[in-house]
């Protein structure tokens, strides 16, 4: 049996991490609306990211027996007065998931729970890599966003992202 605490923190990562990928979602729509096709890839291939990792905390809970309660994703606020506003709020984003994955880590260090320690691994290294995307993104605008030959190739460059499935797979 899962500790209650972290069973519960890691039923709630499944709808943060819906939620992140709503969110992204809605920053694709709204690239999209702006003729930034790269940019609207970029996030439409994040929110697959997200996808994939709201469904790996879902099986590593069937795995482990435990009941999974799916609760209703919130509607993200659409408020982008710039290209760089919704830069600056993934990265924000990220940020916060970071102490959420950080909050779950901790709990399981408080029960010892090594099992779920090791499967939050993965996820402690992908925030890093998450967190540092969002800051990339945002230094490229701040340097090339306000050009339009550099912005053209921005967009252009992140109309290149694929979607690959995530590292970490569960049976
Ligand atoms: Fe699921 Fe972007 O972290």
């Amino acid at each position: 049996m899962m500790d209650k605490k972290v069973r519960d923190l890691i039923n709630d990562q499944i709808n943060k991490e819906l939620y992140s990928a709503y969110l992204y979602l809605d920053f694709s729509v709204y690239y999209d609306e702006q003729g930034l096709d790269g940019f609207a890839n970029w996030y439409m291939v994040q929110a697959q990211e997200e996808r994939d990792h709201a469904m790996l905390f879902l099986k590593y809970l069937q795995n482990n027996g435990e009941k999974v309660t799916l609760e209703a994703v919130a509607k993200p606020e659409k408020t982008y007065a710039s290209l760089m506003d919704p830069l600056k709020a993934g990265l924000e984003h990220e940020q916060y998931v970071t102490s959420l994955i950080n909050d779950i880590y901790g709990a399981a260090y408080d029960v010892k729970d090594f099992r779920t320690m090791q499967f939050l691994d993965w996820f402690v290294k992908e925030q890093l890599e998450e967190e540092k995307n969002a800051d990339d993104m945002i230094k490229k605008m701040e340097l090339f966003g306000s050009d339009p030959k550099g912005l053209y190739s921005l967009d252009a460059e992140y109309a290149a992202r694929i979607y690959t499935a995530p590292s970490l797979v569960l049976d």
